[in-house]
């Protein structure tokens, strides 16, 4: 800085920053060579572009001096992160190239059948993709699948792409650093890093053509920058791929449960913001439900509207409605607030109840409810009077393949239904024998998730009881009285006339 500076020269941030990683990199290059030898190897270093190797020369002054080449580390990779619209060819030539004509051009240079090595940084954002990345994620999940090839063909050959973590340094800047902190993934160190590399040299690990090391990325980082925007998903719902719906049929139709259309709401803003957790989800309303019955349609549209979006949270209100003759037919609406970080579980003081148990498999039994198998988990009613409900609830695991469209992620739907079935069961004995089916939530607050093939605890507290309608605040709680899921203002209507 200073010679330049001496020389009248601006030194603009920019060219600064140049000017010191250049310097950086030079030092660490000296620093390496000089490790080698230390440990009695030796090294030499000739700079390149992989993309346009014109260093033949340098290489054959190498196989003079030390024999063949017989191994090939191929770590040189670019980024240039943007979201896919606005990615240029340019960009995209530019950062696959480095990783695939780089690979092409480093084989050329040697004899591939004498190699004994070849080994490749690709990244966990080819493995599990990345905002931001679909370029080079694509490049390094095309030299992982290259690895495979090159294993296959030539098995005398140690391949291995390492599907490397976000490391400390390198193309991880201190902010991003900052980021996967604090979504929780660990980064690769540098003395852990580099015993991993010498282990995958190792011929024991032989039959490993592609290997992850690191903590997992995020699924991805949300881009929160610039206005508020609305987002419009069309997802085409059928029957045949649902078979969960087969387990909800009323009166003969199979009726999308309205805790399922609760967590699709929830789930439509997870996944445009993955790396944000759901933390509530506020003012959950059914308008016209979604029956199987001939008359659905075939396609329905999620709205979301971002409302706020900070570095801490984001609130958007959703709807989900299907086309209409002439307006939109709306079947369900909510407000979903999304958090980095959920506030630490309060713990609930379980009433004194006297308890009045009732095996929970009667009400499934005896057709008091309707619900089959997946959404049968009421285990026992522990204890119920006129003001409140106790019971043990486990929602049964139900395969990926079953849960079809709607995969339980930030919500459980199916303990969400049990839950309602409190509910449902209390409106039975208090209301004689009326059936009853979930209208409305105030707002759920999330502080964990739910597991399947696990047991907890639903309170269920009377707020409001008339002849049509009946509200409660639910509580579900761990044997630790940690509270997973509190649920303020469930609504449900009451009817003489409603059959299953
Ligand atoms: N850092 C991570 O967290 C991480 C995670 C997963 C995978 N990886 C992979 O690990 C490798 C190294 O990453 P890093 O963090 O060390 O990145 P980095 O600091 O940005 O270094 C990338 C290296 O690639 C070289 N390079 C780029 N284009 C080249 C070309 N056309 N010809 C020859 N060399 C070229 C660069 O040389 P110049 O400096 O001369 O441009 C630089 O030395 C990359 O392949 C990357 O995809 C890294």
């Amino acid at each position: 800085m200073q010679e330049r500076k001496a020389t009248g020269e601006k030194v603009s941030i920019k060219s600064r920053n140049s000017l010191f990683k250049k310097y950086v990199a030079k030092k660490e290059i000296e620093e390496t060579i000089a490790t080698i030898k230390a440990a009695g190897g030796d090294a030499m270093y000739v700079a390149g572009d992989v993309t346009n190797l014109t260093i033949k020369p340098e290489l054959l002054k190498i196989e003079k001096q030390w024999g063949k080449i017989t191994g090939i580390i191929h770590g040189a990779g670019r980024l240039a992160d943007k979201l896919i619209q606005d990615k240029t060819e340019q960009i995209f030539d530019d950062v696959t190239s480095v990783k695939l004509d780089g690979l092409l051009n480093l084989l050329k240079m040697v004899n591939i059948n004498e190699l004994k090595h070849l080994i490749m940084f690709s990244s966990v954002a080819g493995f599990y993709g990345n905002v931001g990345q679909s370029d080079y994620a694509m490049a390094n999940e095309i030299l992982s699948t290259a690895a495979h090839l090159f294993s296959t063909n030539h098995p005398n050959t140690k391949v291995t792409a390492i599907n490397w973590g976000a490391w400390e340094g390198g193309m991880v800047s201190p902010e991003l650093q900052k980021m996967f902190e604090e979504a929780g993934v660990s980064l690769v160190n540098h003395p852990g890093g580099a015993a991993r590399f010498v282990q995958e040299l190792n011929g024991a690990y032989h039959n490993q053509p592609q290997v992850i090391i690191g903590g997992t990325l995020p699924a991805g980082i949300s881009d929160i920058s610039g206005d508020l925007k609305t987002h419009t998903i069309q997802r085409n719902l059928n029957l045949k791929e649902n078979a969960f719906l087969q387990h909800h049929v009323i009166q003969g139709s199979p009726v999308l449960p309205m805790v399922n259309a609760t967590a699709w709401m929830a789930d439509s803003c997870v996944k445009l913001f993955p790396d944000y957790k759901l933390a509530s989800i506020e003012e959950v309303k059914l308008f016209k439900g979604i029956v199987f019955d001939g008359t659905e349609k075939e396609a329905y549209f999620t709205k979301v509207e971002e409302k706020m979006k900070t570095t801490d949270s984001i609130v958007c209100e959703v709807s989900v409605y299907s086309k209409g003759a002439k307006l939109p037919l709306h079947h369900y609406r909510s407000t979903v607030t999304l958090s980095r970080k959920r506030t630490d579980a309060p713990k609930f003081q379980t009433p004194k109840l006297k308890e009045n148990k009732i095996d929970g498999a009667t009400f499934y039994r005896d057709g008091s409810l309707f619900h089959g198998a997946f959404y049968q988990g009421i285990e026992e009613v522990v204890a119920m009077d006129e003001e409140q409900v106790l019971l043990k609830c486990k929602a049964p695991a139900v395969s990926y393949e079953d849960q079809g469209q709607f995969p339980s992620t930030s919500l459980n739907a199916f303990f969400l239904d049990i839950q309602y079935q409190g509910m449902v069961v209390w409106v039975q004995k208090f209301h004689n024998g009326a059936n009853s089916l979930p209208l409305q939530t105030s707002k759920g607050t999330v502080y964990g998730e739910i597991s399947a093939n696990e047991s907890y605890y639903v309170h269920i507290k009377i707020k409001e009881n008339t002849e049509t309608k009946m509200i409660a605040d639910c509580t579900v709680y761990d044997e630790n009285e940690h509270v997973i899921l509190f649920t303020e203002g469930a609504g449900l209507t009451v009817s003489q006339e409603l059959v299953w």
